[in-house]
């Protein structure tokens, strides 16, 4: 199984358009990689690839990537996209994919219902983009010999559809993680979690690779560093440190752990940050964009 990080970044990228953190400062100076939206591309053959969500930069993830480039006139090596939730950063790149050429787009009932009320979709012709539903815990198979296994983890609606006041950690179909399964390998991808229940960190303890959830370091650290008001609870994402934080509840995974859709006040960015040692000292990797996990 080959997996390629397309962007390791939360929603807003690294460096966000608005922002002037640290990270966002040292991103722009070039002294720390820039980072694109939340996409992974996985393949078994090297040659088809399915999208784990759809990022807005997903032309230059692309362009970016040799092995999504087209192999003929008018076509793609991405035969599917799989969502794991309704959020920006995970659907808009499905506008890039407009240019009428054939491919799946899996996602629960709910996220479709998402895709089908916001009318610009539209413009993926119906006729080559099949629309197809993933049903909670039943496996499907976007590529030959790959399972896909989606499982509802806890989470909240989309920002843009959250009322007064939303529940954080809805279980159901609007957050899932993907179980990756080939005939030898064992993947969970879970770019958005708000709390690690004891099922689930059970359920990844014996996977050979978890890509995680790595949005914060601390759950306060948008109010603390003055870029926003929301904590990570607010948010739906569970912050790395901290006796509830992933990197605690975490510790006897067994196979290789990366955080990815990190967000550019994490400070787990810069390199010489306390953050960053504790991740590495716990065995973790930070995603960057382009990285490749090859199983
Ligand atoms: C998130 O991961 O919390 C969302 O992508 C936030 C957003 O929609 O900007
Ligand atoms: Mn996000
Ligand atoms: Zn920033």
């Amino acid at each position: 199984m080959r997996i390629t990080v397309l962007g390791a970044g939360a929603g807003g990228g690294l460096p966000q358009w608005n922002c002037g953190c640290l990270q966002c400062a040292a991103a722009r100076k070039g002294l720390i990689p820039a980072m694109t939206q939340s996409t992974l591309a996985v393949s078994l053959d090297g040659a088809d690839w399915v999208l784990l969500n759809a990022s807005p930069d997903l032309r230059h993830q692309l362009a970016a990537n040799a092995s999504l480039h087209p192999t003929s006139l008018r076509g793609s090596p991405v035969k599917a996209v799989v969502l794991t939730n309704g959020d920006v950063d995970h659907i808009t790149g499905l506008l890039t994919l407009r240019e009428k050429t054939a491919l799946a787009v899996y996602a629960t009932e709910a996220t479709h219902r998402v895709l089908s009320e916001n009318t610009v979709f539209g413009v993926l012709d119906p006729a080559l983009v099949e629309r197809k539903t993933i049903v909670l815990d039943q496996p499907f198979s976007p590529l030959p010999g790959l399972t896909i296994t989606a499982y509802a983890v806890p989470g909240k609606i989309p920002l843009y559809l959250e009322g007064e006041a939303p529940d954080l950690e809805m279980m159901g179909e609007q957050t899932v993680g993907l179980r990756l399964q080939s005939s030898e390998h064992d993947v969970h991808y879970i770019p958005g979690c708000a709390v690690l229940h004891d099922w689930l960190v059970a359920r990844l303890e014996p996977a050979n690779v978890v890509l995680f959830d790595g949005t914060i370091w601390s759950d306060d650290e948008m109010p603390a560093s003055g870029t926003g008001s929301k904590t990570g609870a607010r948010m739906g994402h569970v912050a790395i440190s901290g006796p509830e934080g992933s990197l605690e509840r975490l510790s006897k995974l067994r196979g290789r752990r990366i955080y990815t859709h990190v967000n550019n006040t994490n400070p787990a960015l810069m390199p010489e940050s306390d953050a960053r040692a504790a991740i590495t000292a716990a065995g973790w990797e930070i995603a960057k964009d382009g990285m490749e996990i090859i199983l």
